[in-house]
């Protein structure tokens, strides 16, 4: 089976492309994840200094091909990207995030999928945000894009 397989927990002919993808997305972005956090403890455990550059110079490298992998799934996934909007680049309390994205209050509400307003409120919009969202994850898109084989 290849690696872009593994993890499957149903049988890769009853999946669509677009599950088949985000899996693949998925799995990347966890060994990405797992390898920040290997270079990070080898770098703080490390005893060279130069070594220590190295360790973490390829931890940063990690956490970028992370980031695209977010990104990717963002763009392809609706739940993704609202949350993501809900969550990121904000400076309100974590935990608050959520009720200011869903009350309007605040700047997190500006980001999120629902404001069919501009972002201009938001003091923090990201500058390349899209103009239109990926549309949900449905049963009815998995069935729509399932390739018959
Ligand atoms: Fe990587």
């Amino acid at each position: 089976m290849a690696d872009s397989a593994q993890g499957l927990h149903e049988e890769a002919s009853e999946l669509s492309a677009l599950t088949r993808d985000v899996h693949r997305a998925l799995i990347s972005l966890q060994e990405e994840l797992e390898a920040v956090d290997w270079y990070r403890q080898r770098a703080e455990a490390c005893r060279d200094d130069e070594l220590r550059e190295v360790l973490l110079h390829n931890m940063r490298e990690e956490i970028e091909h992370g980031s695209m992998l977010l990104e990717w799934l963002r763009r392809c996934d609706a739940t993704f990207n609202q949350h993501l909007r809900t969550y990121l680049f904000t400076d309100l309390p974590i935990t608050e995030a959520e009720e200011a994205a869903t009350s309007g209050v605040g700047d997190a509400g500006a980001n999120s999928p629902e404001s069919a307003k501009p972002a201009a409120a938001s003091a923090v919009t990201p500058a390349a945000a899209p103009p239109a969202f990926p549309p949900a994850l449905t049963l009815g898109s998995l069935k729509q894009d399932r390739e018959v084989t």
